[in-house]
C-alpha cells in the first residue's frame, strides 16, 4: 500500500537499518522496485526524478505507482527526487506522491534554509513528508580536488540549526557519494556521518550509493543512514538486458521481451539493495 514514509524512516533510523530509495524511470522499473519489495516482505520508496517526470508524466507516472503500490501488502512510498522547482513539488503532492525532495543544496545556506521552509508548509499539511539536502551532493564526474570536496560536506552544527528551523522530515547529507558511478574508490566520511546523527533528531538520507562499495553501505547504515538512493546501479543492467536481447537475436521485436527481460534484472538488483540495507528485517 502506498503510505507517507516517515515512519518507517524513523523506525529504520531506530533499528539501524535503511529503506531503499530506487529511482524508476519506465513502467516496467516502477513494477521491478515494488515487486522486489513484495518478495522481501520489505517497505520501499519509489524515486522519480525531475527528468522522469518530464518523460512520463507527473499524472501518469504516480498512477502506475499508485496502482502498483496498491496491489503490494508492503508499504510503498511515492518520492520526488531532487526536485529544484516549487510549482513541481506541488503538482506532485496533488497527484498523490507521499514523499517529497527539495533540492536547494546549490542555494547560500539561508536561501536553502526558506526554500525547504516553504516547502514542508505545503507539504505537511497535505500529509506529505519532506526531504531536503545540506551540503552538496555532486557527479562523480565534478573534477573536485579533496579541498574542494571537502568543502561540499555538511557541517553537523549547521544541519543541527538546519532541521531545527526547517522542519523537514529527514536529511540526505554530503559525506563524500556522488552520483553515478566512480572513477576510483569512493571515502566516505564515517566520523562527520556519526558527527552529524548525533546532532539531528531526523532520518539521514545517503545519496549516490551506487558505485559504493557494499561494506561502506553496510557501515553508513550502522552509523544511522536511515534511506539509501540508488540510480545509476538499475539503470546499466536495465540497458544491458535490453541490449542482450536485442543483440541476441536480431529478429526480436516483442517488446514484452527485452522490457520483460529487463523488469526481471532490474528486480533482482532492487531485491539484492533492499538486503544489503537490510529494510526486510524492520519490524
Ligand atoms: P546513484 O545514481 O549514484 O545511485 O545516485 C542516486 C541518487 O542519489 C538519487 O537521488
Ligand atoms: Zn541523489
Ligand atoms: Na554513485
Amino acid at each position: 500500500q502506498l503510505v507517507n514514509p516517515i515512519l518507517m524512516l524513523q523506525k529504520a533510523t531506530e533499528q539501524k537499518k535503511a529503506i531503499c530509495a530506487l529511482n524508476a524511470h519506465t513502467c516496467e522499473s516502477i513494477q521491478a522496485i515494488v515487486w522486489a519489495a513484495q518478495r522481501l516482505g520489505a517497505p520501499v520508496m519509489v524515486a522519480a526524478s525531475q527528468s522522469t517526470l518530464q518523460y512520463m508524466g507527473v499524472a501518469e507516472f504516480a498512477a502506475i505507482a499508485k496502482a502498483v503500490a496498491k496491489k503490494a501488502d508492503v508499504p510503498v512510498a511515492l518520492h520526488l527526487d531532487h526536485c529544484t522547482k516549487f510549482p513541481m513539488i506541488v503538482e506532485c503532492i496533488k497527484e498523490g506522491f507521499t514523499s517529497v525532495m527539495i533540492d536547494g543544496s546549490h542555494l547560500p545556506y539561508e536561501e536553502n534554509l526558506a526554500l525547504a521552509q516553504k516547502v514542508v508548509e505545503v507539504a505537511h499539511a497535505a500529509g506529505v513528508a519532506v526531504e531536503s539536502e545540506l551540503g552538496r551532493v555532486g557527479g562523480a564526474e565534478d573534477d573536485l580536488n579533496v579541498d574542494e570536496r571537502e568543502a561540499t560536506f555538511t557541517v553537523p552544527e549547521e544541519a543541527a540549526d538546519y532541521v531545527r528551523r526547517s522542519g523537514v522530515d529527514s536529511l540526505a547529507v554530503a559525506i563524500g557519494t556522488a552520483h553515478g558511478v566512480y572513477k576510483g574508490t569512493p571515502k566516505l566520511d564515517l566520523e562527520r556521518l556519526s558527527a552529524i546523527r548525533a546532532a539531528v533528531s531526523v532520518p539521514l538520507v545517503l545519496h549516490g550509493a551506487s558505485g559504493v562499495p557494499d561494506d561502506a553501505v553496510r557501515a553508513a547504515v550502522a552509523r544511522g543512514i536511515a534511506k539509501v538512493n540508488i540510480a545509476t546501479e538499475l539503470k546499466i543492467p536495465m540497458a544491458g538486458a535490453v541490449r542482450e536481447v536485442l543483440l541476441g537475436d536480431e529478429n526480436e521485436t516483442d517488446p514484452r521481451r527485452y522490457m520483460g527481460h529487463a523488469r526481471e534484472v532490474v528486480s533482482a538488483v532492487a531485491e539484492k539493495k533492499i538486503l544489503l540495507c537490510g529494510a526486510d528485517q524492520i519490524t
